[in-house]
């Protein structure tokens, strides 16, 4: 994981790289560093925890220069310490690191031996030392770090400067992103685009395999091997305020706040009214395709997986294709069989977490067709695809996902319909009442929004201190149910489980008691009576029951303690809806709770290790 900025150009760089480092730090935040370079010297300024842990450390010992590298790190090599943070420094040389270099144990006996002080467990000081041997070579920053690479074996996104050439960045990729900005007489790297995004809309996405040279006239791109590149420019058209929290006390908010324009912004262009149809241009699979293939295979991790989960009720029932939900990082594990037959869709806010990219690419070689279904333009999983359906949320900030969540349903609910017309399994008038539902749906979740926030916050306070809380739901609603639990869990650190409303009486009605408040969601579909029974076996055991139902359900009312409304739905919009209470419980829990609602303990937005 790790977040990796670096900058050459006119202005003072401190600030610049600070700032790319508090867009990247949901990438981890174990500790923060920066190298300098002052003209004559390399400064580096390391402190452990948080981005402000080194601001204030940049307060006592400002960092003067117009060249420099910044680091965030989530620590896998060595513990949190700031031994260990980056940059890492070796002689002339400062590197920073996002990746895990595999062979390094073998590389770091060999330099030993040889006699050189690695004062760090990272396996990123490696590195430094590799280029520095070079550099002692006589080689240039950039040939010394061709030669350095060739021994490395793993996953890396570097950023090296060295003290005798000053006005240089180099940077290096293979496996882990790594973006390019190009600004007037000034360049910049960084992990991801919003990194770059306040200072230029114009940006390189480097392939794997590929390094460049930075400097205050431009940026080269060559192979490893040092044959030059021309690298495609994109210009992005997310705004940079995109990436900054508007008034919003935390990202997390904002962004469950954002959630009706994302799902516009993923709807734009893409619904046909008039026909009841989906544009098939927008949806990344031709015709012929969508009537050949005779399973679904859907690949994700964390809350992609429950959006997976959720489209395979779409799926099923409006396209009648079997559909199976895999867990990426268990996928691998197993001797799937999978084949040409399959349409494998790999589902990703980030497009880089590293277990579903490497399932992604292991159903690709076994013959299946892939589409990626990602937020991040230009990723990992976008790049290895057959074709991609790109959500359209914006930057998502705060680790716990909540608008790319009803953005990946979206774009799942869309593909569902467009394979289900394709193959002649969903009849007109029902594709008709979807695309208009979809259609409405931004507006019903504003009113979702506005009509329970300050209820669901009251419901906050009474229920903070729960030690366990349960989530129950059926059909569509078993992966809210799931979802909901993960971001109380994720963010509030309160044990939550996510159940299916059937299952309770197998096991987890052992756990109910007065002390367990247990969420039911018992929208109006055609699952809503037996979920009422489920509810009233939870009460029956003495759980206080928080209810979310449909709009004027009076029995629900009178069975729960708390009632959360949401407005009547085609039930495959009410997951769209059912999820905002839930996001916004889990919010305002953390919150009165005083934990790091952006960036939790422990966790990353990112996950780019196994
Ligand atoms: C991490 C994040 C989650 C996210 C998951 C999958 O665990 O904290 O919010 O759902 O990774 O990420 P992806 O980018 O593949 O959707």
């Amino acid at each position: 994981m790790c977040g990796i900025v670096g900058y050459v150009g006119n202005r003072e760089c401190a600030p610049i790289l600070v700032d790319g480092l508090r867009r990247l730090e949901y990438r981890g935040y174990d500790s923060a560093g920066l190298a300098v370079h002052d003209g004559q010297r390399i400064h580096v300024v390391r402190a452990v925890g948080k981005l402000r842990m080194l601001e204030e450390a940049l307060v006592g010992s400002p960092l003067l220069g117009t060249t420099g590298i910044g680091h965030t790190r989530w620590a896998t090599h060595g513990r949190v310490s700031e031994t260990n943070a980056h940059p890492h420094v070796a002689g002339e040389i400062a590197v920073i690191h996002n990746g895990i270099i595999e062979n390094h144990l073998p590389l770091r006996a060999r330099l030993v031996k040889a006699g050189a002080k690695i004062v760090s467990d990272t396996d990123t000081e490696i590195i430094a030392h590799l280029v520095d041997a070079q550099c002692r070579q006589g080689h240039s920053l950039e040939a010394a770090v061709r030669l350095a690479l060739k021994e490395v074996e793993g996953a890396y996104a570097i950023a090296v400067i060295r003290q005798s050439e000053p006005q240089k960045v180099v940077v290096a990729k293979n496996a882990s992103p790594l973006v390019l900005g190009l600004g007037e007489g000034e360049s910049f790297c960084g992990s991801d685009i919003p990194a770059v995004l306040p200072y230029t809309r114009r940006v390189i996405i480097m392939e794997d395999g590929q390094m460049a040279v930075l400097t205050s006239d431009g940026i080269r791109v060559t192979t490893l091997d040092g044959t030059p590149v021309e690298p495609a420019v994109k210009t992005i058209d997310w705004s940079p305020a995109m990436a900054e929290k508007s008034g919003f006390k935390h990202f997390m908010l904002k962004e469950i706040h954002e959630q009706p324009r994302a799902i516009e912004d993923t709807l734009r262009g893409r619904l046909d009214r008039e026909n009841g149809d989906i544009v098939p241009e927008e949806i990344g699979l031709s015709p012929e395709l969508a009537t050949s293939i005779e399973r679904v295979v859907l690949l994700a991790c964390g809350t992609s997986h429950h959006a997976a989960m959720v489209g395979r009720y779409y799926i099923e029932s409006l396209a009648r294709l079997p559909t199976v939900v895999e867990l990426a990082s268990e996928f691998r594990n197993r001797e799937a069989v999978i084949g040409p037959n399959d349409l494998v869709i790999a589902i990703s806010q980030s497009g880089e977490t590293l277990d579903t990219l490497m399932a992604a690419k292991i159903a690709k070689q076994r013959g299946a067709k892939l589409l990626a279904l990602v937020n991040v333009m230009g990723s990992a999983i976008a790049r290895a695809a057959d074709a991609e359906l790109y959500t359209r949320a914006g930057p998502e900030i705060g680790v716990a996902s909540t608008k790319c969540f009803t953005a990946q349903i979206a774009g799942l609910l869309m593909l569902a319909i467009y394979l289900g017309k394709r193959r002649g399994t969903l009849g007109k008038e029902r594709a008709e009442a979807l695309v208009e539902g979809l259609a409405h749906l931004p507006q019903q979740m504003r009113d979702v929004l506005t009509g329970t926030r300050q209820l669901v916050l009251s419901l906050a306070r009474r229920y903070m201190d729960a030690r366990d809380v349960l989530f129950l739901g059926r059909g569509t609603s078993y992966p809210i149910a799931l979802e909901g639990a993960l971001k109380l869990k994720e963010i509030s650190y309160i044990h939550a489980e996510g159940y299916a409303a059937g299952e309770m009486k197998h096991g987890p009605i052992a756990l109910i008691d007065p002390n367990v408040p247990v969420v039911v969601l018992v929208p109006r579909d055609e699952h809503r009576d037996k979920s009422m029974s489920n509810l009233q076996e939870a009460k029956a055991r003495g759980g206080r029951i928080l209810a979310v139902a449909t709009e004027g359900d009076e029995e629900a009312r009178s069975l729960s303690d708390e009632l959360v409304e949401i407005p009547a739905a085609l039930s495959e919009l009410l997951p769209f809806l059912l999820v905002i209470p839930l996001q916004l419980f889990a919010y305002y829990v953390a919150d009165l709770k005083g934990t790091d609602v952006d960036q939790p303990r422990n966790l990353a937005k990112t996950v780019t290790v196994e």
